[in-house]
């Protein structure tokens, strides 16, 4: 079909009929409650997979090979360094900035420091996709020891990107339970279709702009409250309740009100967040060894009431509801916890954009004009 003869465009508010783009990395059955990456089930690569491997199975479609995991996991340690300009702009930050508004800033300003960053074509755009995946756990780190006066802590390239970060985070070298539990939180939100942020990275990459300026578009787009901000929304629920007995009543209070419950809902599934299935059950192991149980219980006794309440329309947990209380339980701080969303979804974005670059048209949707016709133009005196 030409353009000339194609059909006019629909209104589709909020795009929720739209399919705008192909992908090879994940499938999501809403109805049914199914994410898979690249064909493998979520719950499988939780619990049997770690990011790295995660990370290798998203950008090339397939599982790797002990030898290929072991190259493609030294590449990443190689650049876990960030450039010595990158410590001095985290310095120079406001200590009170939200960590998101200085996770943006800090990814966009990587772009200074690559002499790849303009580079075209699939193979410095998979370097790009490395270097930001692999220094983003430092810039958030190094941001969070700046706001606490505290000194850098180098990266240590023995440790995995989950491990690593949190020692960068700590200064101390997390349990290896502690350290699996951020690995799983990074596989659950490493890719999920088109999502918002990932839309708006296509969007950008599809100007033909920069793979830099497409994950700083999708930073800016995870950080509000109805998508990746909802796990920081969730934790602040958890504190406004304080105690279990105090549930109900508020939870009751909210939904009267006709308020959101925030980490419950999800625009795609309308049966149980398939990633919310298996963090559940390990977020109450997490929570149990870290002396964490108060928050978990009140966490499934939220869920028991929204069960009652509005499991009908289809809203169920979602994945932050869970990963707030995880993120909790190992000790990271709540304004951090979309940074955590953003350092895991590096991954997905980058792989969307490349795939977008691949055989890429201008992504340019059509507005319906509901405005006035026909209006005079009147001299500035007399209006
Ligand atoms: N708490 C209570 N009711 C909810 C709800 C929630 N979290 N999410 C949706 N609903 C209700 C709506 O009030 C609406 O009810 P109505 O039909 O009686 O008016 C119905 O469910 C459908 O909601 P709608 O806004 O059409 O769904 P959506 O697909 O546009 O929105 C979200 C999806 C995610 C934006 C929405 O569920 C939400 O705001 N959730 C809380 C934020 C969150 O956790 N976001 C993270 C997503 S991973």
């Amino acid at each position: 079909m030409s353009l000339a003869t194609a059909p006019a465009p629909s209104f589709d508010k909020g795009l929720a009929n739209t399919v705008a783009a192909e992908t090879q990395m994940s499938f999501i059955d809403g109805g049914k409650g199914v994410l898979e990456y690249v064909g493998i089930d979520i719950d499988a690569l939780a619990r049997n997979s770690t990011f790295e491997e995660t990370v290798f199975l998203l950008w090339n479609r397939r599982l790797p090979t002990a030898q290929e995991l072991k190259s493609f996991t030294e590449g990443l340690r190689a650049e876990y360094d960030l450039p010595a300009g990158m410590l001095e702009l985290i310095r120079t930050m406001p200590r009170d900035a939200t960590p998101m508004h200085a996770l943006r800033t800090l990814v966009s300003a990587l772009a200074l420091h690559d002499s790849e960053a303009d580079a075209e074509g699939e193979d410095a755009n998979a370097r790009k996709a490395i270097r930001m995946l692999a220094r983003t756990p430092a810039l958030i780190a190094g941001f969070d020891r700046h706001r606490k006066g505290k000194p850098f802590v180098a990266p240590d390239r023995t440790l995995s990107m989950a491990a690593n970060f949190l020692w960068m985070l700590n200064g101390a070298k997390p349990t290896d339970a502690v350290a699996r539990a951020l690995d799983v939180c990074l596989i659950l939100h490493a890719d999920h279709g088109l999502n918002a942020s990932t839309f708006a990275g296509r969007v950008t990459i599809s100007t033909l702009s920069d793979l830099y300026s497409a994950i700083t578009t999708a930073i800016g787009t995870l950080k509000g409250p109805l998508h990746g901000g909802a796990n920081e929304e969730v934790m602040i629920m958890l504190r406004e309740i304080g105690s279990l007995d105090r549930v109900e009543p508020y939870i009751m209070e909210r939904l009267a009100r006709k308020d959101r419950i925030m980490g419950f809902g999800h625009r795609v599934y309308k049966a149980y967040d398939p990633r919310a299935t298996y963090l559940k059950t390990f977020a109450r192991q997490v929570a149990a060894d870290t002396g964490n149980l108060a928050l978990y219980e009140m966490s499934r006794r939220i869920e028991e009431i929204m069960a009652r309440e509005v499991a009908a329309k289809g809203i169920y947990p979602n994945v932050d509801f869970y990963s707030a209380t995880t993120y909790h339980s190992i000790g990271i701080d709540l304004d951090l916890f979309t940074c955590m969303f953003a350092m895991s979804r590096i991954a997905g974005w980058a792989g969307h954009c490349i795939e977008q670059l691949d055989g890429n048209r201008l992504i340019r949707p059509a507005a319906a004009y509901v405005g006035p016709h026909g209006q005079p133009w009147v001299p500035v005196s007399d209006r």
